[in-house]
């Protein structure tokens, strides 16, 4: 059973994860607007990634009696000045996560809920990933800085990516590439 200050700092930090799925769904349609389909894809993919973080943290409080309760989402921004800009906000906003994925252990700990703070260590560890893949592709659009050719390189490589949502999570079965 969860008490109640970890039930509701569990459902706060699923209110984060909807808010970055809709941050990245923001990002992937500001990137259709530009013409740059292969940054839409990975955002696109990138928001569905984070409804599965999402549902995973929601099933967890089910599962342990507690009370999923869905909160009021902030409206994230819808244009960047650049596609680098765009890219750079993901990198600082995984970064953001991943003290509030930190700070949700301490509440753990304190809490003295061992049970919740080894369930969080998946999160721990997905956001090693998430900062990882993130410094990577500003890394790879840094490169190709304002270079139209370089940049349209870019964007057809990210187009490239796949992502296979876990068993139980099959908002979409396979989401390949364009
Ligand atoms: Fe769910 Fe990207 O952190």
């Amino acid at each position: 059973m969860l008490s109640e200050k970890m039930n509701e700092a569990l459902n706060v930090q699923a209110n984060r994860e909807v808010y970055s799925s809709y941050l990245y769904l923001s990002m992937s349609y500001y990137f259709e607007s530009i013409n740059m389909e292969g940054f839409a894809h990975w955002m696109r993919l990138q928001a569905g990634e984070e409804l599965v973080h999402t549902m995973k943290m929601l099933d967890y409080v089910a599962g342990k009696g507690g009370r999923a309760r869905m909160l009021a989402v902030e409206a994230p921004k819808f244009s960047w000045a650049s596609p680098l800009q765009a890219f750079q906000h993901v990198w600082d906003h995984e970064r953001v996560v991943t003290g509030l994925i930190q700070t949700l252990v301490k509440v753990a700990e304190e809490e003295l809920d061992e049970v919740t703070k080894e369930f969080l260590q998946w999160f721990v560890l997905e956001q090693v990933e998430e900062e990882e893949s993130s410094d990577n592709v500003r890394n790879r659009v840094m490169a190709a800085g304002i270079d139209r050719a370089a940049l349209e390189a870019a964007d057809r490589e990210l187009g490239q990516r796949s992502f296979k949502f876990p068993r139980g999570f099959e908002i979409f079965p396979y989401a390949g590439s364009q």
